[in-house]
């Protein structure tokens, strides 16, 4: 008796795709909090992220560099990375906020430009950056001889506002470039992005690290400490990222920030190990040691070299890029060692003592401090 072949079973029906609830009206919408307003910018900004109609507001009575601008600029840039709470998703192509955005970006972008020299001339904008200095005094240098649990507490919510979506912005540049530059450009962000890990992307390693300090990794929880001069630094990612009128200049930021990389991730590795943290903590730093020495090579020779051999009428735009990052870096290092000098916090207000208890009770496993 020849064995029956088992019919073939009906398929079971796909379950029908299922489109994800609106959220009910007046429901709250998730994602990041919204900070508090620092002025009649950033109040028009949060008050159309929110839904409502954009007031009057005078852009040129404003300070380009301030407080109130630099977190409107932030907050209308936000919805291109990260939900935000209570703000509908739609918001991020909004009319009203790109229409409020646009004067602001101007005026931060022709205060940089008034800020540092003009030139094309790619390599003189680098060569600052391709020797390191003796007697060092950056913010990393303090924190490798003489930083506490404190300060790294400070410098870490400093950073956090990139290095939680660290090359993010830095992703716009893709669709903008073309051969060689595009495909090594590419080969760096692969890095940047866990190399096909997820627990890898260089974002995670950072919140493993806030978390190991004892602070809360998600995303905007510290955002109303963090002042205009960090916030600066992150806005100018953004403002060259989303216009492909600035590409040189994104590329030429993008390669700043590769080419410091690896000596201040040496120092901060040694600053985090002699506070006897994590290991969690230390991994972010190594791990941008050894991948950032191969990164700069690759954005100096392949991502600006390929660039500037297609469209050599670039090169203004990449030094001005160069510059004006290292502009804002030093200023920002300038504002945090100036706080520390005078025994004030670098930030725009005292860390909350909690997460101060739990960065040294989870930092040294012991409950001792760190300091
Ligand atoms: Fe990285
Ligand atoms: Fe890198």
């Amino acid at each position: 008796m020849t064995e029956t072949a088992p019919r073939p079973q009906a398929r079971p029906a796909a379950p029908a795709a299922r489109v994800p609830d609106a959220p009910p009206q007046g429901a709250p919408l998730p994602g990041a909090p919204l900070p508090r307003e620092r002025g009649p910018l950033s109040a028009a900004v949060l008050r159309v992220l929110r839904g409502g109609a954009a007031p009057a507001v005078d852009v040129a009575g404003a300070d380009p560099l301030g407080e109130d601008l630099q977190l409107a600029l932030y907050l209308a840039y936000e919805p291109h990375y990260r939900a935000l709470e209570g703000v509908a998703d739609e918001r991020e192509w909004d009319p009203a906020l790109l229409a409020l955005r646009r004067p602001m970006e101007q005026a931060f972008l022709e205060a940089l430009r008034a800020a540092v020299p003009d030139g094309d001339d790619v390599t003189a904008a680098l060569e600052p950056l391709l020797v390191e200095p003796v007697d060092g005094h950056g913010v990393s240098h303090r924190l490798m001889r003489e930083g506490t649990w404190e300060l790294m507490r400070e410098y870490l919510v400093h950073r956090s506002p990139y290095q939680l979506k660290e090359s993010d912005p830095q992703a716009w540049l893709i669709p903008r470039l073309e051969g060689q530059a595009k495909a090594s450009l590419v080969a760096v962000a692969y890095d940047e992005f866990g190399g096909g890990r997820g627990e890898r992307v260089h974002a995670r390693l950072f919140a493993d690290l806030m978390e190991g300090a004892g602070l809360d990794s998600s995303y905007g929880r510290y955002l109303d400490l963090v002042p205009a001069a960090t916030l600066a630094t992150v806005n100018v990612m953004s403002l060259f990222g989303l216009h492909r009128s600035l590409r040189g200049a994104a590329a030429g930021n993008f390669a700043v920030i590769e080419i410091t990389s690896p000596p201040g991730a040496r120092r901060m590795a040694r600053a985090l190990e002699r506070l006897g943290a994590q290991e969690r903590c230390v991994r972010f730093f190594t791990e941008h040691i050894e991948a950032d020495a191969v990164h700069e090579q690759v954005m100096r020779r392949d991502v600006l070299g390929d660039l500037l051999d297609r469209e050599p009428g670039l090169a203004a735009d990449v030094a001005f890029g160069i510059r004006a990052t290292v502009w804002l870096d030093e200023r920002w290092e300038e504002q945090v060692l100036a706080a520390w000098d005078d025994g004030r916090p670098s930030l725009r207000g005292p860390l909350a003592p909690a997460d101060r208890d739990a960065t040294d009770r989870d930092a040294t496993g012991d409950g001792a401090t760190g300091d």
